[in-house]
């Protein structure tokens, strides 16, 4: 059931910061899809974060030319590339942070659910990579449909042995929020530094719930442009595909929102208190088995799970909308990794 935890104040800790200074230092950060429309504007800013010493890059394809390019930049981090699986474990080793933005984007008409066929088998291999050589690092899934790919790298996880992946298995859902903070912000005429709305659910359609009503400043709607607003952010990534007409889903904006995922994880990996992002994670707090709320990170990733908040009727029924369709997502991540596991 739905907890009612109090919480922090959300809109102190859901800031919109990238980097700071204070972010762990010397930390080694592995992008997984590193050549792609996501995984290049993500490796420029994480290039440009002070806390990064080693930014390794992976992919099939490209990324000696990624590596040597960004490489040039005159900020600390060294960029290495690595092409091809012979060269994942190195990319891998040591690792503090793995972001993973490897797989196929969406064309017009489809869902992200279609992409399943092609991406579980990608994340299903880099996810037991990353439990071979990294088991300690925080993963952050970003390669669709998160709502299967995260418990997909949770079943390679169990099956690998490896012990608390619960704290360290993220689905980076930070895209919702910022979309939501946009969007709230221009209808309300406010200021979107300062606007923070809490995304919870999954990622795909009705599972994509803003907590409107928990929004700080605190905002109020009629009915009716609530649901407009909340169903504009639910099909935000399909707005995208669509203008992209068959040229990919959102790129720079989840380039953006990763960094800011990024970011911190590692300001609460070197001790920051009150880093607090939705994710999407193994969860107690709805009758789905992983579910996105808030998150206060720590030092060993999740520090708690500051659950759904206080809801109104409106949400408590999205919520409950979302149920079947994100239980079905997650049964089939971990089908598949049942059925082809060797
Ligand atoms: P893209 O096609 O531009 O890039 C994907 C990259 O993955 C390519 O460089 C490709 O070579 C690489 N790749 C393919 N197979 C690989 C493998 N086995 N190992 C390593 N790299 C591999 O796609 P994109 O626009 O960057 O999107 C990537 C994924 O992110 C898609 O699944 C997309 O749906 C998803 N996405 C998620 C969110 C979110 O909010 N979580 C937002 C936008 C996009
Ligand atoms: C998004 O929300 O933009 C991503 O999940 C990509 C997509 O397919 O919409």
């Amino acid at each position: 059931m739905f907890s009612r935890l109090a919480r922090p104040a959300l809109s102190k800790c859901m800031s919109q910061r990238t980097f700071t200074t204070s972010s762990k230092t010397n930390a080694k950060v592995a992008v997984l899809g590193a050549s792609g429309g996501i995984g290049q504007p993500l490796s420029l800013l994480l290039k440009t974060s002070p806390a990064i010493t080693q930014l390794s890059l992976y992919d099939i394809a490209h990324t000696p030319g990624v590596a040597a390019d960004l490489s040039h930049i005159e900020t600390p981090a060294k960029v290495s590339g690595h092409m091809g699986p012979d060269e994942l474990d190195a990319c891998l080793e040591g690792a503090d942070l793995v972001l993973i933005p490897a797989g196929v984007p969406r064309k017009p008409g489809m869902t992200r659910d279609d992409l399943f066929n092609t991406n579980a088998s990608i994340v299903l291999n880099l996810a037991k990579a990353c439990a071979k050589k990294c088991p300690q690092a925080m993963v952050g899934i970003i390669t669709n449909p998160v709502n299967s790919t995260v418990p997909i790298a949770a079943e390679v996880y169990k099956r690998e042995g490896v012990q608390g992946w619960e704290k360290r298995l993220f689905g980076v859902t930070t895209l919702d929020a910022v979309r939501a903070n946009t969007f709230i912000a221009e209808a309300r005429g406010l200021e979107v530094a300062h606007m923070s709305v809490p995304v919870i659910g999954g990622h795909s359609g009705v599972t994509i719930i803003p907590l409107i009503s928990q929004a700080t400043p605190a905002v109020s709607f009629p009915p009716e442009e609530r649901k407009a607003l909340t169903v504009r952010i639910q099909n935000a990534g399909t707005e995208v595909v669509e203008a992209k007409a068959g040229a990919g889903s959102a790129t720079l904006s989840m380039a953006f929102a990763a960094a800011r995922f990024a970011g911190k994880v590692l300001e609460a990996l070197a001790g920051g208190e009150g880093q607090v992002e939705c994710a999407f994670v193994k969860s107690n707090e709805t009758d789905s088995s992983y579910f996105a709320t808030p998150i206060l990170l720590g030092k060993n990733g999740v520090e708690a799970n500051l659950g759904v908040g206080k809801m109104i009727e409106y949400e408590i029924q999205l919520v409950s909308e979302a149920k079947e369709e994100l239980q079905a997502n997650i049964k089939k991540g971990e089908d598949f990794v049942a059925q082809n596991w060797s």
